[in-house]
């Protein structure tokens, strides 16, 4: 895993050759609808570039972890399919109905039953490298994802330049990047952690607690700002040494939930005993957020280490998959 995190800014620069090599048909194409359907480490890349895309686009992005599609899909949609085995029955089911409904379907897998479906369907296929964790293919995936919506006038032109730009970027801060995760991954060690971001950052915070989940063994829990100020921020009554949170923060975030922050750090500052603030770096939002995949990946590799887990272990998803390949 620690050489799949090194790679990251390698994925982003191969994920655009292999972009320029397979270049989807119809990208000039206006749709009405886009959706980006796909689960687990191959499904957050959707949630990101839905936020990334949230200011600009102007037909909705709609993020589907399901076997089923939204009834609203048809032959105006674009609908990408995002699997990195190409194996997770939601997204084939998935894909299987938005043929049906006849979307211009893109697919993003490494192979499998979705990349056979791409041949058999004369579907748009980008393939990606497999053989690893799909949690560690997102430089691969999310950079599919920024140039299909870069193409298709979702994210605005310069965004593909932006991406390439970000690649040194990456490599300059990847010393203090990593001394900067070790530190946090050190104040979060046997911790229970917590994570909010503004509504517009989700993306980034799930793929911090899924890489918790799955690479450090933890649970833990995110929410967002403005809502959490609606109900969660009422259940913070118990003091304990054991809560962190971390507050994913952006200077692009929503002013009035900037205040929002400061104020919320303020209150749970009499719960938890640990606060620790992130805050993306960078140009643009495609750095800042390049820039927090990378440092919370880090963190969930040092917090691997300092609790002594196999960072490659997800053994009960395997277990899970299989029993369910025996159900008809
Ligand atoms: O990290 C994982 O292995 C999972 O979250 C998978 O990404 C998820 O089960 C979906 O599988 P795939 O990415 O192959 O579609």
């Amino acid at each position: 895993m620690k050489e799949l995190i090194e790679g990251f800014s390698k994925q982003i620069e191969k994920g655009i050759e292999i972009f320029s090599n397979n270049l989807p048909r119809e990208v000039q194409k206006k749709y009405t609808n886009v959706v980006v359907s796909g689960l687990g480490g191959s499904g957050i890349g959707g949630t990101i570039i839905r936020d990334l895309s949230s200011t600009f686009s102007t037909v909705p992005v709609i993020v589907n972890k399901e076997y089923s599609i939204p009834a609203f899909v048809g032959p105006e949609t674009l609908f990408i399919a995002s699997s990195y085995s190409g194996d997770t029955e939601e997204t084939i089911a998935a894909t299987e109905l938005a043929i049906q409904k006849k979307a211009h379907i893109i697919c993003i897998t490494s192979g499998g039953k979705i990349a056979q479906m791409a041949k058999a369907n004369n579907l748009d296929l980008l393939l990606i490298p497999g053989g690893s964790p799909p949690r560690a293919n997102l430089g691969y995936s999310l950079t599919q994802l920024i140039l299909i919506f870069s193409a298709t006038g979702l994210l605005p032109s310069q965004s593909r330049s932006e991406l390439s730009a970000m690649i040194p970027f990456l490599e300059k801060n990847e010393k203090s990047i990593r001394e900067k995760a070790y530190s946090i991954a050190q104040q979060l060690f046997r911790k229970r952690v917590i994570i909010y971001s503004d509504a517009n950052h989700e993306g980034v915070s799930i793929r911090f607690r899924q890489q918790l989940n799955e690479n450090s063994k933890m649970l833990c829990w995110h929410h967002v700002v403005p809502e959490m100020n609606h109900n969660e921020l009422v259940g913070w009554t118990e003091k304990s040494d054991d809560f962190a949170v971390v507050f994913i923060r952006n200077n692009s975030d929503y002013s009035r939930n900037q205040f929002r922050m400061d104020i919320n750090k303020g209150i749970v500052a009499d719960y938890a005993s640990t606060i620790v603030e992130i805050w993306g770096e960078g140009a643009n939002e495609i750095e800042k957020t390049f820039y927090i995949i990378h440092l919370v990946d880090w963190i969930s590799f040092f917090l691997a280490e300092l609790k002594g887990v196999d960072i490659m272990d997800i053994k009960v998803i395997d277990f899970l998959k299989k029993k369910l390949s025996e159900i008809n």
